[in-house]
């Protein structure tokens, strides 16, 4: 039984990456670290409260935050395992959210991220 609500939490999500939805308390979204592993370290993190998706990567204990909405005109923005990309007029943002191809010229926005007790804590505001 374990197993089976465990793969509806991660779900495919069209970019092969790990999905974890979940809804946020105290304007703040909790992912457990159990989401990582030693070959994954991406995970997109889907919330009703947002409009777009937010890419949560492990970088050794740190954790990023970027919100995968388009900083051209606001379209949402497609993960992978080796960019993030806008389906729309072509832009490309790496792993630290900054401008690898424009038109969009501003990096992507970010969340305050911090551990606590086996979760990372993505802070909304
Ligand atoms: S909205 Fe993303 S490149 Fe234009």
């Amino acid at each position: 039984m374990g197993l089976v609500s465990t793969s509806l939490l991660l779900e495919s999500c069209g970019s092969s990456l790990p999905l974890v939805k979940t809804n946020p308390e105290n304007k703040a979204l909790s992912v457990p670290l159990n989401k990582f592993s030693i070959n994954n370290n991406l995970v997109i993190v889907r919330s009703g409260s947002l409009e777009n998706d937010i890419l949560l990567i492990k970088n050794q204990n740190e954790y990023k935050a970027l919100y995968l909405r388009c900083t051209h005109e606001g379209v949402g923005l497609t993960a992978t395992d080796k960019k993030i990309f806008c389906s729309a007029h072509g832009s490309v943002f790496d792993f630290q959210g900054n401008v690898v191809k424009e038109p969009a010229l501003k990096p992507l926005q970010q969340f305050q991220t911090e551990v606590s007790n086996e979760n990372v804590i993505i802070h909304l505001i």
